[in-house]
């Protein structure tokens, strides 16, 4: 049995992948061995038989026995550990959540239903790191994956609606704490129906702007507003995750010779787990609906094309809908008024299973064989 080590496995992320890996059985074909940074001989998770005690994560020479890591401790872990793994000679295979590796030579960025013949070919050509992609990238090309298998994506402009959990748990709890302090800020004003709305809503601007407001983790409000960047400037004007969404699609298609352009505006809003996308898609020759509908839903086994109607939209393209779901749907399918070869689309995901979680465990899998 092959021994896998995870590192990583109590945060956020790695919780989700753990519960997924128990739903689908996939300890039972390794041998597992949990590491900590913080609690070396302390007691690992509970998988449902007998493991040893924690090994400590920074240990190269116990990370050095794995024939394959999992890490989802985050990129500072990734950047410290893995070159002294690789310097010492370990030719095992690596399979990581975060960033700081995705974009090497000598790493695949794994989404499976999307990019198997990559994978493939990657691992007959001897790679061994396997990393998961930007969230907004796998869960676009979870949804419309079949617009570019089948070579029809002129350029897609992706306007992206992200839930707090992308910026980390911490940012969850804010959001609620936050949505909490709006509320509390206008409690007696709301028990009173006869209360001016124009008190209350001068009343809750207040409290969002005042130093009492909790944002320690956004540094803004978020419950009630919206935040228009994500992750850090670039100096084309970008932020790096609209950056991301170009450069990680075409390597996870394997097309960076010839890339597809993917740009846009990334924006935080106040949803959970969800990240949802509204695409803009030139197509390169007109399709018509009907038939973007079937390519849309034989791309993959999560997919799911939602009618463009008002009624299904509403119950079924939500975060509210998705989250803790591991179906994609994708819906508002149309052209636009900009003529035939524009189509428009919205797709939700949830943001920790597709979005991290599930195409690592997914790679474990196919290592395995
Ligand atoms: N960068 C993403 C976000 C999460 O901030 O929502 C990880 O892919």
């Amino acid at each position: 049995m092959k021994k896998v080590g995870f590192v990583g496995w109590r945060g956020m992320v790695g919780s989700v992948l753990m519960g997924r890996m128990l739903e689908e059985k996939d300890f039972d074909g390794i041998e597992p061995i949990f590491f900590t940074t913080s609690n070396v001989g302390g007691q690992g998770p509970s998988i449902g038989r007998d493991i040893d005690a924690l090994k400590d994560a920074n240990d190269v020479a116990e990370l050095r026995q794995m024939d394959i890591i999992i890490s989802c401790q985050g990129g500072d872990y990734t950047k410290a550990v893995f070159p002294a793994l690789r310097e010492g000679g370990w030719d095992g295979y690596w399979i990581d959540a975060a960033s700081s590796l995705r974009m090497k030579d000598d790493a695949i960025i794994t989404l499976d239903p999307v990019n198997l013949d990559v994978i493939k070919d990657g691992l007959s050509r001897g790679v061994k790191n396997f990393i998961g992609g930007n969230c907004t990238v796998s869960l676009m090309l979870m949804a419309v994956g079949g617009l570019f298998r089948e070579g029809l994506v002129e350029w897609v402009s992706a306007q992206t609606y992200q839930a707090a959990s992308g910026a980390g748990a911490q940012n969850m709890r804010e959001l609620i704490t936050q949505m909490g302090s709006v509320r509390d800020s206008v409690a007696d004003e709301l028990a009173d129906s006869r209360s001016n709305i124009l008190d209350i809503d001068r009343k809750v601007a207040e409290m969002m702007r005042s130093d009492a407001f909790p944002k320690e983790q956004f540094g803004h409000a978020l419950a009630g507003s919206l935040l228009p960047w994500i992750d850090t400037q670039l100096e084309n004007g970008q932020s790096r995750e609209e950056w991301k969404g170009q450069a990680e699609t075409n390597k996870i298609l394997g097309r960076e010779q010839s890339p597809i352009a993917i740009d846009g505006n990334c924006v935080r809003i106040g949803a959970m787990r969800c990240h949802s996308q509204a695409l803009t898609i030139k197509l390169n020759k007109n399709v018509a609906i009907s038939e973007v509908e079937s390519i849309l839903a034989s791309a993959n086994d999560w997919v799911q094309v939602v009618p463009n109607d008002r009624a299904e939209t509403l119950a079924k393209l939500t975060p509210t809908a998705v989250t803790g779901k591991l179906h994609v749907p994708v819906g508002r399918l149309r052209k636009l008024n900009m003529g035939d070869q524009y189509l428009s689309a919205f797709t939700v995901g949830d943001q920790l299973l597709w979005g991290a979680a599930e195409p690592l465990r997914r790679m474990l899998r196919i290592l395995l064989g």
